[in-house]
Parts: C-alpha cells; structure tokens; sequence
C-alpha cells in the first residue's frame, strides 16, 4: 500500500471557517484551525479583534512574540508604534477593526539565547490563511482597509503587490467580489527598524492621514 501525502497546496484554513455565525463564531472556529503547519508550533491562533461595525479595518502580517503569547493584534512594540501613529492621524484606534493576513506566529530560533525570532510567512502560508480574513471581511464589510506592509498587501491584492508604488494612496478594487477602497502603508515594524526612524513614522502617519481623510 502506497501513503501518499497531501501535496503541500492543500493548505488551507478553507474547511475549518463556519458557514455562518459572526466574529465569535469566526473566533472560536479559529482557534482549532489546523490549516497549515504553522500552528504547531505557535501558543495559540490571533484572531482579529474589534467591532462588525467598524468602519476601517487594519491588515497586517502575521502575530508577533507578544501577540503570540498574549492571543491578541498589535499588542508588542509594532503595535504600540501602530497606536501612536493612529492617534496622530486622528483614526481611533478602538473604532478600527485590527487583524493579520497570517493567524498564527511564524518564527525561528536564535540558538544562544533562545530567543523566538520572527520569520515572514510564506506565499502558500498567507494563502492557505485567507479563508480567515475574507471571513472577516464578508462580516465587517469595512469601508476602508488599511494595508499594513507587504505580506498584506499580497494577501489582498495579489503577488505583484509593492508597498513602494501604491503606498499612501487610495486604491479601489475589487476584493472577494466586492467592491473596496484600500489605503497601503508600510507595516510597522519596519518603522521599527528604518535607519531613519522618525522619518519613517511621519511616512506611516502621512499614509495613515490620507486613510483618515477618505473615510471622511
Ligand atoms: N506585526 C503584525 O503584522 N501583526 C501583529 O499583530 C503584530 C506585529
Ligand atoms: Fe490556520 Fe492560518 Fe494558523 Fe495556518 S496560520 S493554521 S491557516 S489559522
């Protein structure tokens, strides 16, 4: 008898997302996703956190250390910068919707220390995770997403997404069907690491600034 193996393309969060039922639901179903490998090795599934009625929704990549060990969105230092540079741009972040194109935390480790380092998901990861956020999105129907880095943006818009050509402006596609207006930024943590990093979060705030005004 031959055991054959999944090819790795099943991935996918597909069978484990509920017909029906709103973000609890979504929540609860998240929280047993076996969809890919990545949730062996992560604490737990961060699912998105905010109102169905939010009128904004923030994509970003996948969960941090913090957000790991804590189950929830853009709790660690990319997360605190995020409030800040909302704040300044006049978006409140408790009437957004925050979530992540990835649901569990994707990492290595550095052998000295111990310490678990993040690691970009993959394409077939960010894929095989998206029956979650166009979940999300069918419930929230935002009037605006605000696209936070790159692996967002590819999750949303596809592989030849670059944060660099569309950053800070208003985008209007069609996202699941549905027609949707997108503001790209670039994601938080490489304010973090930018050489120049009080430069880069007035970029971020600008970029978030413009999301302000389309909402109106
Ligand atoms: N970076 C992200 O993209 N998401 C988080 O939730 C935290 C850090
Ligand atoms: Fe499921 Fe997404 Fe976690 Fe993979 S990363 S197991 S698809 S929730």
């Amino acid at each position: 008898m031959t055991v054959t193996k999944a090819p790795e393309d099943a991935y996918t969060a597909e069978p484990f997302v509920p017909a029906r039922g709103g973000l609890a639901a979504l929540r609860r179903a998240a929280a047993g996703c076996r969809g890919c490998p990545l949730h062996r090795e992560a604490t737990q599934t961060v699912f998105g956190e905010g109102a169905a009625a939010a009128r904004v929704m923030l994509v970003g990549e996948q969960p941090g250390d913090q957000e790991d060990r804590q189950g929830r969105p853009f709790v660690g230092p990319a997360g605190k910068l995020l409030h800040r540079a909302l704040a300044e741009a006049g978006i409140d972040p408790g009437e957004a919707y925050v979530t992540n194109a990835v649901k569990h935390f994707k990492f290595t480790r550095d052998e000295p220390r111990k310490r678990r380092i993040h690691k970009a998901p993959t394409l077939r990861e960010t894929a095989a995770c998206g029956p979650w956020l166009a979940a999300e999105l069918a419930v929230v129907e935002p009037e605006l997403i605000v696209v936070l880095g790159a692996t967002a943006g590819k999750a949303l818009l596809g592989s030849s997404f670059r944060v660099t050509e569309v950053r800070g402006t208003v985008l209007e596609r069609e996202i699941h069907g549905r027609p949707q207006r997108l503001v790209p930024t670039v994601h938080p943590s490489a304010v973090l690491r930018a050489e120049d990093r009080e430069g880069a979060f007035r970029g971020l705030v600008a970029d978030l600034k413009v999301a302000a005004h389309a909402l109106g």
